[in-house]
């Protein structure tokens, strides 16, 4: 589909490696989850567009560029966060939005619990950062209530990423262009990806 780019990246898959091994313990899942977060983040600011500006060097007027438009992360509450910091180290003017959702582990449904977005959304690139998108109804619900608050240009950050997420979001969201470290083969029968990494926000905060 052509909604997705998977990064291909010698490091990224030696750390979507790391990520993936059962005994990596919090502290090194998270640096792991922050170095690929770099990459991911470079690959979506390849369709930023710039604006020309002058710029004074101590010898000379030569021409530079700054971000055409505001950027604005929104992570996903709460495995997004560790994607944060990454970000705003490549993109330190960026706002900082936050979406609450909690995936009910029976039904598989997103339930919502926090929204809180800049008002100037609708002039801004949007980024949402979550590092799994499994069937997608987590992703799909945040782009629902972005697009309700008037977001334009918007891109998916994730790390793992299953067929079944991909489709969801192809069907309902198609302009959405998803960056993924990982494509995986399938969910399972309780809603997880495999081979993936288990539960990203568990092995990220240490909640097992
Ligand atoms: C995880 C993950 C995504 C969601 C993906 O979060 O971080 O938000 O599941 O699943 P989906 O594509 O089937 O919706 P979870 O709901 O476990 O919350 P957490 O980050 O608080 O652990
Ligand atoms: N959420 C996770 O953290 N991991 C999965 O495999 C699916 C949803």
């Amino acid at each position: 589909m052509n909604n997705l780019t998977v990064v291909d990246n010698p490091l990224v898959k030696r750390d979507i490696t790391v990520l993936r091994n059962k005994d990596t313990r919090p502290a090194d899942f998270r640096a792991a989850l922050g170095r690929i977060s770099y990459s991911i983040a470079v690959e979506i600011s390849k369709n930023f567009q710039l604006n020309e500006i002058e710029v004074v060097t101590p010898l000379e007027t030569t021409i530079g560029y700054e971000l055409q438009k505001q950027v604005v992360l929104v992570p996903v509450l709460r495995a997004g966060l560790s994607m944060v910091n990454s970000f705003l180290d490549m993109i330190p003017e960026a706002k900082v939005g936050h979406i609450g959702l909690q995936r009910n582990e029976k039904t598989l449904m997103p339930e919502d619990y926090y929204y809180k977005t800049p008002k100037d959304i609708g002039s801004s690139v949007t980024i949402v950062l979550d590092p799994m998108l499994a069937t997608g109804g987590s992703a799909a619900a945040a782009f629902k209530y972005l697009k309700e608050r008037g977001a334009g240009e918007s891109y998916l950050a994730c790390l793992i990423a299953a067929p079944e997420g991909v489709k969801k979001m192809y069907d309902e969201h198609p302009d959405i262009k998803i960056y993924t470290a990982a494509l995986d083969r399938e969910l399972n029968e309780v809603g997880y990806i495999v081979p993936g990494l288990g539960d990203a926000g568990d092995r990220t905060f240490g909640t097992f």
